[in-house]
């Protein structure tokens, strides 16, 4: 069967501060769907990288008395050790200050030039160094005398300076059109709705060149200016494809992309003003942007601004990656706002992991360890119990890829962590143990169906906890190549009389404080 190919991004963070959690989140969602692609025998490209120009960089570079691209270095190498931290599979780290880079987004500005998208005036108005983005009048709000975006908080100022613009109010029909005719563009639908009023209300031509800052990527043919940081950052996700050259492998596999994930607080750049300039450029558009929630820590957005910040790598260090992983992947409903505590991570462990998948698999490799002279068993012919049981995954597997398709990740990881428990009982009530001294045929299938079992949800949790579930796949004397879909349905994958481990307690339970 020929690879079918899937191109996934993050967004490029700002490396403005440390990494804190909601960037890990943004991460590790697009990991655990760029794995689970590859599972079903995809070709994925996962890209993700740092935006490192405009004026928030450039103030926070002067800030700790640094040349903004000593500065960025350091941090951008933070971000790529994140990337190691987290145990991401991306295929390529880009960083916006690469010649790579530069060149794509040239590119695409004299595209939206020689399209008659572009033209130079004058901005004044509010501009957000923190969101570097800019603001009406009615989305500003005055608190103590201090200007502030409603959307997001942050503080805003008054720009007034020659500028190029984008001619994006020509845009607002065509994008209606293009929303109505790619009803999936944008998820969840609720973030659907809100972006289509905004373009319904009407698009004022955007500002894409500033002349008052020199951190960024110049005009073409007019030095005086930077290109707005927004229109750069964008077009990281063509950049790593090769673009400008069209013809190349890789941006004729993988564009247009498959799915940008991305944080509720930057859907306006990515599904208005993105498809806008690639339409303007005579590019194709993204097939999908799906805006996840915020994690927040006391009810509010966790973020470098509000002080606020839970370590990722701190939580790592202490709890474990997998564990780390999964609990974000299962506590936060995805697309909804979403609080975290350690107290919840705590539970969320010793709940799902050590009492449930980790008991599971210690209790039955333990027992063939004993009693099976640690040798996979000669199953008989399954009974009705046994098919119930092995059948119950094989069945949902359609439905389980559906999920994963629909980004409906909570209801994913419901059904899985159900067949871990659904096959605890089957291994309560068929008393292994007892068939010891009764029916040792029968004792065998039962133990052959449950380490099949065990098998495929292992197969199922690994986009969400690789390093555990490789070590857990090994013991069962099956190689990292096996993890796949495919063998999910795989009823014979084990084979009697191959040699298995008990292993080291796969998931710690933790101890409350
Ligand atoms: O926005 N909860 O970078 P960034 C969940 N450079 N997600 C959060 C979050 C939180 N508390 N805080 C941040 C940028 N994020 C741009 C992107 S893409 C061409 C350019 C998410 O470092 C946020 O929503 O400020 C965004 O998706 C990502 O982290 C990077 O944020
Ligand atoms: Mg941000």
């Amino acid at each position: 069967m020929s690879k079918r190919n899937f191109y996934i991004t993050t967004p490029i963070y700002y490396p403005s501060g440390k990494p804190h959690m909601g960037h890990a989140y943004s991460s590790i969602i697009a990991d655990v769907f760029a794995r689970f692609k590859r599972l079903d025998n995809f070709n994925v490209y996962f890209l993700t990288g740092t935006d490192e120009h405009g004026l928030k960089i450039q103030r926070e570079a002067k800030k700790n008395n640094k040349d903004p691209k000593l500065f960025c270095d350091e941090l951008s190498n933070t971000f790529k050790k994140l990337t190691k931290s987290l145990n991401l599979s991306n295929n390529d780290f880009i960083r916006t200050t690469e010649k790579r880079h530069h060149e794509s987004v040239k590119e695409i500005w004299q595209r939206l030039e020689k399209s008659g998208d572009i033209y130079l005036d004058k901005y004044s108005g509010w501009y957000s160094v923190s969101d570097e983005a800019y603001y009406d009048d009615d989305e500003i709000l005055n608190e103590n005398g201090i200007k502030k975006s409603k959307a997001s908080g942050s503080i805003v100022e008054w720009v007034e300076e020659e500028s190029y613009f984008f001619k994006l109010s020509a845009w607002q029909n065509k994008l209606i059109k293009f929303y109505e005719n790619n009803p999936n563009f944008i998820l969840p639908a609720s973030r659907k709705k809100e972006v289509i009023n905004f373009v319904k209300k009407g698009l004022k031509d955007l500002s894409v060149s500033r002349t008052s800052f020199s951190w960024g990527i110049q005009v073409p043919n007019n030095d005086k200016h930077v290109i707005y940081v927004w229109l750069d950052a964008l077009t990281n996700y063509i950049s790593a494809l090769k673009f400008p050259n069209t013809k190349d492998k890789l941006y004729k596999e993988f564009w247009p992309a498959d799915l940008h994930i991305i944080g509720k607080d930057i859907l306006r750049f990515h599904a208005i003003y993105w498809p806008a300039f690639l339409l303007a450029a005579k590019l194709e558009t993204p097939n999908r942007v799906y805006g996840h929630g915020w994690i927040l820590s006391d009810e509010k957005k966790m973020s470098k601004s509000l002080g606020n910040i839970l370590d990722p790598l701190e939580i790592i260090k202490n709890y474990g990656v997998d564990q780390l992983r999964y609990y974000l992947i299962k506590e936060v409903s995805l697309g909804n706002d979403g609080s975290i505590s350690l107290e919840n991570l705590r539970n969320c462990i010793n709940n799902d992991l050590a009492n449930n998948f980790g008991n599971l698999c210690q209790r039955v490799l333990s027992f063939v360890e004993k009693n099976c002279n640690s040798k996979i068993p000669v199953p008989e012919k399954y009974d009705n119990r046994d098919n119930e049981l092995s059948n119950e995954i094989v069945q949902k597997l359609p439905k389980l890829k559906e999920m994963m398709d629909n980004q409906e990740l909570n209801s994913y990881v419901k059904e899985v962590i159900n067949f871990s428990f659904n096959s605890n009982k089957y291994f309560n009530d068929l008393e292994p143990w007892n068939l010891k001294k009764s029916n040792l045929s029968r004792m065998n299938t039962v133990l052959y169906c449950i380490l099949n079992q065990i098998k495929s949800i292992s197969i199922l949790l690994y986009p969400i906890m690789p390093n555990s579930i490789e070590k857990n796949i090994q013991l069962m004397g099956l190689k990292k190549e096996d993890i796949s879909l495919h063998n999910v349905e795989n009823l014979n994958l084990l084979k009697p009389g191959n040699s298995i481990k008990k292993g080291d307690i796969l998931f710690k339970k933790i101890d409350s404080e």
